[in-house]
């Protein structure tokens, strides 16, 4: 019997349990009340609340600008939209890294002010403490590694990671100690498949893959990437399943001619 489909609300619980069958765990970003609604009502077990919201939402270059506060006001939309998915919210730079107690205090503040479920961070071992210090306060957490883009400018560029053997052994130990000191699950981010796969099969929690191949536990992409949304950025992982880009501006292209031509609104679209 389907996990997935006999779950009214998807909790850490349910995708440990979801692992243990063999059953996929499909996982999208958003960042509003809208598209979440939709996400949950298609039947999504995860919605990340990434701070990939500071690129396509706010038009940054990089995930480093965006605040708690706006990580926040999305993340308590996307609650509001969504009964079953478990949501799970990114820690912003900054409010998490070498200092336990500031990272315990943001993740207090996520929880506290959005309803989510669980909060996600970046890196291993450097940041074990502040996971640990969260964990304490019965906060259930996400790690990523891999290509982890809040380290952007220490790596220069956004290339597949972990190539290289030393590399690899590191991050298959920082998989380790995550899933150790109790961390529920990780992302793996543009990594090789075979990497992937060995991390998935050596620790026990959920291994939830973008661009590391499907050797893994379950997937994630951004929304506005798999939608077409975005159209400039097409790395070989991505698969888009619209092109949501050329439909909308159609759509407002043939606005804009209604509304100059007067065709919009006739006679039954007014009071
Ligand atoms: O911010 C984000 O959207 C993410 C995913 C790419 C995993 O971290």
């Amino acid at each position: 019997m389907s996990v997935h489909k006999n779950t009214r609300k998807v909790t850490t619980h349910v995708l440990a349990e979801m692992k243990m069958r063999g059953e996929k765990i499909s996982m999208l970003t958003a960042y509003d009340f809208s598209m979440a609604k939709i996400l949950d009502e298609a039947g999504i077990d995860v919605i990340l609340v990434g701070d990939s919201a500071s690129n396509v939402m706010a038009g940054y270059d990089t995930t480093l600008p965006i605040t708690l506060n706006e990580m926040i006001y999305f993340a308590s939309a996307v609650v509001r939209g969504t009964k079953r998915a478990l949501v799970v919210v990114d820690m912003p730079f900054g409010t998490y890294q070498g200092n336990s107690k500031e990272a315990l205090n943001s993740a207090i503040r996520i929880m506290k002010e959005t309803g989510a479920s669980a909060v996600k961070l970046e890196g291993g071992e450097v940041v074990k403490e502040s996971i640990q210090r969260i964990l304490s306060a019965g906060i259930p957490v996400m790690g990523h590694l891999g290509l982890t883009p809040q380290s952007i400018n220490k790596f220069g560029t956004f290339v597949v990671r972990a190539r290289e053997e030393e590399e690899a052994k590191a991050l298959i130990s920082d998989a380790h100690i995550l899933d150790k000191i109790g961390c529920f699950s990780i992302v793996l981010e543009k990594i090789p498949a075979a990497l992937a796969a060995k991390v998935s099969k050596e620790v026990r929690v959920p291994i939830i893959g973008i661009g590391a191949g499907h050797e893994v536990d379950g997937q994630v992409l951004v929304l506005h990437d798999m939608l077409g949304i975005t159209n400039e950025f097409s790395p070989r992982f991505l698969r888009r399943y619209h092109n949501l880009f050329e439909e909308i501006k159609s759509a407002v292209t043939h606005y804009i001619q209604d509304v100059k031509s007067v065709e919009f609104p006739n006679d039954k679209e007014q009071y």
